[in-house]
């Protein structure tokens, strides 16, 4: 049984840090329909989100604020991630997803400045990280149906983040060497 049930708070120290070869290695596909297990540990992820995100229990608890966490960010191989975000235009995106996969994506790409963050990162990392404008996501939710998402803007660019974690790509991994700040054609800034 994992420890992480839909009663457990998670904080900073259950959180995986770069260099952990879990977060550099692609996770394993979650046996569908989800185990109750699963989908408490979902459920876990999406409550550590919205806890960050609150100044008061943040501070209490000394969380770095997030916006998206996956399965191996703590410490389990499973292609699964909760995200919890309000977009540029003030929508709120609330998503526990299993064997998430983008379909489609645009060709225009967008980026976030001055660049992206990430709860296994503790350094700061200078960069433009650049991310597909548009996705379409196919993947199963709680209750263990088929949905398809289609994201633009910022979160289109935090799923892509957290579909990258589930494949071991890490944010940093997208930077140009070169010059961090090189973007390919058809890119913009969000903001
Ligand atoms: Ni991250």
């Amino acid at each position: 049984m994992s420890k992480f049930d839909s009663n457990y708070f998670i904080t900073m120290k259950d959180i995986v840090r770069e260099g952990n070869p879990i977060l550099h290695q692609a996770t394993h596909k979650v046996a569908v329909p989800l185990s109750s297990e699963d989908k408490e540990t979902l459920i876990c992820m999406r409550n550590f989100l919205k806890n960050s995100q609150d100044p008061t229990i943040a501070k209490k608890h000394k969380l770095r604020a997030g916006v998206g966490l996956s399965a191996n960010q703590i410490g389990l191989n499973k292609r699964m991630f909760a995200a919890y975000l309000t977009d540029e235009n003030d929508r709120k995106h609330e998503y526990m997803l299993v064997n998430p996969k983008i379909i489609s994506h645009s060709v225009s790409m967008i980026y976030l400045p001055p660049s992206e963050g990430c709860l296994s990162v503790d350094r700061e990392i200078q960069g433009f990280v650049p991310r597909y404008e548009r996705i379409k996501v196919k993947g199963i939710n709680l209750d263990g149906e088929e949905i398809m998402l289609k994201l633009s803007g910022y979160s289109s660019i935090v799923i892509q983040h957290e579909i990258d974690h589930l494949n071991g790509i890490m944010f940093y991994d997208r930077i140009n060497k070169e010059n961090p700040f090189k973007l390919p054609e058809n890119s913009r800034s969000l903001y």
